[in-house]
């Protein structure tokens, strides 16, 4: 079928409608995409991958408060149903889950959450206390309520990805995890809700974000000091980015890797841009004839001159 012709997706806003909506499918191989809405080509990236290896794809749309602190966008953050639906449309989604949070957390906040432990606690983690224990809670909520077969996440959150794959297997949820490399805009800016709060001149700055890593990752080769200080020297350029942080860490333990270290490490960076805290990584393997792991080959240099 084409874009102009994908039926229009069920929409489902309560438990009852969902239930409804999944049973009538017609087979059991289903994957869930799940997302807080503003959709755009990094979720629709996801979809679509589900779409090729799922007979049925259900996408959630659920602004979760149980993630967001007291100070953080929440309330601002952008609301685009319309335009999601039209996504999911022209993607091929059978059934959008799209649930208030009385439906979610009936009896109001969930009084056991899902504990993120020390890994939840290091990067974001360290910015936004519980943001990983909310982010876990409603995952796991969502593989229960949808019973989907696999789960597709972004590496653009790539702690977040991680933390999931540590749950389901921690806590034996019978899912598939599968990842999807970060989609970029072709100046390399990783794809984000958040992008709708940066000015014209916020997004130039932001594209130091992207252009560290590219510049550490091409930097893989020499090892971790140099990739750190390849990245460092682009970020300092742009002062009008307040650097969170800029780590090369080990994949699955988020340490610092040390400086002999060969092999796969994460690239990760967050900086606050204007009023907007954003987040970019890039998997790098560490050593002689390394580099990018990620689609970064097929972006644009963002500084001229590496
Ligand atoms: P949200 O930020 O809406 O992202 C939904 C999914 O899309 C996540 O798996 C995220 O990693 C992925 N994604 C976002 N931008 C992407 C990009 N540029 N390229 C590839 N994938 C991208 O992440 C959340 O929502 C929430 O924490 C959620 C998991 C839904 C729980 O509330």
């Amino acid at each position: 079928m084409s874009d102009q012709q994908s039926a229009a997706p069920v929409v489902a806003h309560t438990r009852e409608e969902f239930k409804a909506a999944r049973e009538a499918l017609s087979s059991r191989d289903v994957a869930v995409v799940m997302t807080m809405g503003a959709l755009h080509d990094g979720h629709a990236r996801l979809i679509q991958a589900a779409r090729q290896r799922h007979d049925h794809v259900v996408v959630t749309i659920f602004l979760n408060p149980l993630q967001f602190g007291p100070k953080e966008d929440l309330s601002r953050y952008p609301r685009t149903f319309d335009a999601d639906m039209e996504i999911c449309r022209a993607a091929g989604v059978d059934v959008v889950f799209a649930p208030t949070p009385d439906v979610v957390y009936p009896d109001g906040d969930p009084g056991v959450r899902v504990a993120a432990g020390p890994l939840g606690e290091v990067l974001e983690g360290a910015s936004r206390p519980g943001h990983f224990d909310g982010v876990l809670t409603v995952v796991g909520k969502l593989l229960h309520i949808t019973a989907a077969r696999s789960a597709y996440f972004g590496q653009k959150d790539a702690q977040q990805l991680l933390l999931i794959r540590r749950m389901v297997r921690d806590l034996d949820f019978p899912v598939d995890v599968v990842s999807v490399p970060t989609v970029r805009e072709a100046d390399g800016l990783a794809m984000s809700s958040r992008n709708m709060y940066l000015t014209e001149s916020d997004r130039e700055v932001a594209l130091c974000l992207s252009g560290a890593l590219r510049a550490g990752a091409d930097a893989a080769a020499f090892g971790p000091s140099a990739i750190r200080r390849a990245a460092r020297e682009v970020l300092v350029e742009e002062p009008l980015a307040l650097v969170s942080y800029l780590v090369l860490v080990h994949p699955h333990t988020l340490a610092d890797v040390p400086e002999w270290y060969r092999g796969e490490a994460l690239l990760a960076v967050a900086a606050r841009v204007g009023t907007t805290r954003l987040i970019d990584n890039t998997p790098v393997l560490v050593g002689p004839g390394g580099g990018a792991l990620d689609v970064f080959s097929d972006v644009p240099h963002a500084r001229a001159d590496v």
